[in-house]
């Protein structure tokens, strides 16, 4: 995990660089367009993280909104084949930092209620189950769970 480095992306070639991540991860956003319209707001944030030994694109990156006291993570994914090796984890901590230092309580998400794997990784940063949404989810079609974590105000800045 040396020389790990995790940063915010230029709003203005954000959509380009997640794109294909999101592509590949199996996500979608429908046209990029809607992408480059959702980062002209300056409430979502895009982090991006590298490992330059990998490869010199972009290995993951997470989509935020961040309005204090709250926030949502819109979405976050890392390359298939280098999941599990700790990508995830960086991101959702510099996103945490970031949201803490800004003064947010309450993170909200959504995930497909079949994705396992997300679901274990968000639990195991703190998540707890908070709701459903039935059908929320199209191409499958698939109900949503709502999982949210709390921060204390203490807990300022994250790390
Ligand atoms: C969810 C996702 C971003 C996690 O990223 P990652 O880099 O693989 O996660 P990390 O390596 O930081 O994992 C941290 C912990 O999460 C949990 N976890 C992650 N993947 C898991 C899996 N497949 N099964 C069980 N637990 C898992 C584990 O506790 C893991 O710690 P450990 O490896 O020491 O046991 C990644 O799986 C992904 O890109 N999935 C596809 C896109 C997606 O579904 N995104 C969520 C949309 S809301």
């Amino acid at each position: 995990m040396r020389f790990v480095r995790v940063y915010h992306a230029d709003p203005r070639t954000a959509a380009e660089t997640v794109y294909p991540l999101a592509w590949l991860s199996g996500l979608s956003f429908g046209h990029p367009d809607e992408l480059r319209a959702l980062l002209d707001n300056p409430v979502h944030r895009v982090y991006l993280i590298s490992q330059p030994r990998l490869s010199r694109r972009p290995v993951g990156y997470l989509l935020a909104q961040i309005i204090p006291p709250e926030a949502e993570i819109l979405d976050l994914a890392v390359l298939p084949c280098l999941k599990r090796q700790g990508f995830g984890t960086l991101l959702l901590e510099a996103c945490f930092r970031e949201m803490t230092a800004q003064g947010v309580l309450r993170c909200y998400l959504e995930v497909r209620e079949s994705n396992v794997e997300a679901i274990a990784f968000y639990l195991r940063h703190g998540f707890k189950t908070c709701g459903f949404r039935s059908d929320y989810y199209a191409q499958p079609s698939e109900n949503a769970l709502c999982l949210s974590r709390s921060f204390e105000k203490t807990d300022t800045p994250y790390f």
